[in-house]
């Protein structure tokens, strides 16, 4: 029986985000394609020790062009992935279990790439794993939209429909590989901060259409013309920096640019692997994280 595991929870950008309306619920409904990108947090579990811990591991910068840190995370139960781990002691083991968890960060926080609800959705299935207790998907994606809206998305990955408030989860056909610049101004936005901003753009649902045809003409040129977000006026309004950023991404050459979820990530389509190298260069500087990366056709993944 694996009494240890470890896994990759890879970040996702949003080429659509449509905000359809106001819930009574406090959020909004949605219809967003997700997709997921070669940049990941990794996840060790093991059994023993005394009740849940987790560490959080300094991990070396994966890219030439990634310096500055993800961001300053506690390792108390304000983390996702402590919240996963309570979650899923009470709801799938019915009681208190000893595992340590170790968790290695380069995804960065408050960035729009869902870094931590990926590691709360991996959360749930390294738990799963390392217990052989069985839960089957549906248990663990209900568990996952329970942590975050976008949660669920990492148990399946690669391309996929969200709806409802993002925790829905349709998988769609695969994006063509796609070279991807990612850059975060220094500091992070709130996502509540961002949905009540007044500033979100409402939405009919067809531009998420259109773009599932798209994907199956597999025309890189035509999907990079056509990402649209709802959030981007409230992310440019919260932080200027961000319009700048885009604007500086189409001006070295990316096909089309937007902001990723609730931002300030903005990430760039690079028309090839040079490419996308030459276009992160200029946009380092002023404490900026910038990453150099691709579309996956997979979500979280076992990986020893
Ligand atoms: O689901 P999650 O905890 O990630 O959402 C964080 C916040 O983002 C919510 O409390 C809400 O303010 C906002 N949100 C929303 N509509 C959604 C998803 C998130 O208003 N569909």
């Amino acid at each position: 029986m694996k009494t240890t595991a470890l896994l990759r929870a890879p970040a996702k950008v949003n080429p659509i985000l449509e905000v359809l309306g106001k819930r009574d619920d406090g959020y909004h409904e949605l219809v967003l394609v997700f997709q997921a990108v070669g940049l990941y947090d990794e996840l060790e579990f093991a059994r023993g020790g005394e009740g849940v811990r987790l560490e959080i591991v300094e991990s070396p910068s994966p890219s030439a062009f990634s310096q500055a840190p993800p961001g300053k995370l506690a390792a108390d139960d304000s983390n996702l992935v402590m919240k996963a781990a309570r979650l899923f002691l009470k709801e799938v083991l019915k009681g208190e279990a000893d595992v340590l968890i170790r968790l290695k960060k380069r995804i960065p926080l408050a960035a729009g790439l869902g870094g931590g609800s990926s590691d709360a959705a991996a959360t749930l299935m390294g738990l799963n794993l390392v217990f052989n207790a069985l839960a089957p998907p549906q248990t663990l994606e209900a568990l996952a939209a329970r942590l975050g809206s976008d949660a669920p998305f990492f148990l399946t990955g690669g391309t996929a429909l969200g709806t409802g408030r993002g925790e829905v989860i349709t998988p769609l056909e695969p994006a063509p590989p796609m070279p991807l610049v990612l850059v975060k101004p220094a500091a992070g936005l709130s996502t509540p901060a961002v949905y009540q901003s007044g500033k979100a753009l409402f939405s009919s649902g067809e531009r998420a259409r259109n773009f599932r045809s798209l994907l199956r003409e597999k025309n890189l040129p035509k999907i990079a013309g056509s990402l649209f977000n709802s959030l981007q006026p409230a992310a440019f309004a919260l932080m200027p920096e961000v319009e700048a950023i885009k604007q500086g991404l189409m001006r070295a050459g990316a096909l089309g640019a937007l902001v990723s979820g609730s931002g300030p990530t903005v990430f760039g389509i690079a028309p090839g692997k040079a490419a996308a190298e030459k276009i992160a260069a200029p946009m380092e500087g002023e404490g900026r994280w910038v990453f150099v990366t691709s579309t996956i056709g997979t979500g979280i993944e076992v990986i020893g």
